[in-house]
């Protein structure tokens, strides 16, 4: 190689590590050869402005409900959607969408690999000689989270982060976790919590009268521990300090002496 073609071999390994959508590899998830030119057509759960189509998958692979997008090609438009296609859930003729279906989701039934039959957990792996089954998914279905959401989720490594809902406060040191292939998930330690409003605790006793006549002023206190605020609750209202006057009898003067 002439020392001239270096930066072009640069140039063109940078653009193909880069942009590994225009690699050549299978990067691209979608099974796109079959729904080009049709949308779904149901409500999208969520929608994005100005993305590519890797984004658009992207987005789907780590929104918690997303089985699938539509795509619209011309003005890079996203919807990410609940569902996927099925005898109910039917195309809409439309030259500018392609509908594109998540595959580790989608792809629940078992398929043919050659000679052999991959089940749901199983991806079909084409060797040079033959096909083999290769246990890809986790046999776990994700754990449900009370009062709690999937949020992200990710394949190869398998992980699942889970969030509160909205409202909710979340405890716990763990809440993102894994599942290896063919296994099952590893143990989550994240509970979401709803508001606690603060309550007011009794008073203490009144504090001493400065004096013994004449008027003074003495004082109470109280806290907001019955209990106290939590996970965003509401503080106390009201004061947690109250005064009033004490000893108000005149104090007995002394009369004049007599002169
Ligand atoms: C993609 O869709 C075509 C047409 O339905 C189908 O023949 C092909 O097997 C699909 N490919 C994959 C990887 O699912
Ligand atoms: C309670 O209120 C009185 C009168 O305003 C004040 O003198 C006293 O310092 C307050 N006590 C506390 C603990 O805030």
């Amino acid at each position: 190689m002439s020392l001239k073609t270096v930066p072009y071999v640069v140039a063109v390994v940078l653009i193909f590590t880069t942009f590994p959508y225009y690699s050549g590899f299978p990067a691209c998830p979608f099974n796109q050869t079959d729904a080009v030119g049709v949308k779904l057509d149901v409500f999208p759960v969520k929608f994005f402005h100005r993305v590519g189509p890797n984004d658009c998958y992207e987005k789907c692979q780590v929104h918690g409900d997303c089985l699938s997008v539509n795509y619209h090609r011309i003005n890079n438009y996203c919807e990410l959607l609940n569902q996927k296609k099925s005898e109910t859930n039917i195309f809409t003729p439309n030259p500018n969408f392609d509908y594109m279906e998540l595959e580790t989701i989608v792809d629940q039934s078992d398929k043919h690999c050659g000679g052999v039959t991959c089940d749901r957990f199983s991806t079909c792996v084409f060797t040079i000689s033959n096909s083999i089954c290769i246990v890809t998914e986790c046999f776990a279905p994700y754990p449900a989270l009370h009062n709690g959401h999937l949020s992200v989720r990710t394949f190869s490594p398998t992980t699942a982060t889970y969030a509160c809902n909205s409202g909710y406060t979340g405890v716990g040191p763990v809440n993102k976790i894994t599942c290896p292939p063919g296994g099952t998930w590893s143990a989550m330690s994240y509970t979401c919590f709803p508001p606690v409003h603060g309550g007011w605790g009794g008073w203490n006793s009144w504090g001493n009268c400065p004096v013994t006549c004449g008027g003074g002023y003495h004082s109470r206190q109280r806290s907001c521990n019955n209990p106290s605020p939590k996970y965003g609750g509401n503080n106390c209202g009201g004061s947690s300090n109250e005064t009033v006057a004490c000893n108000t009898d005149n104090c007995a003067t002394p009369s004049p002496s007599p002169d």
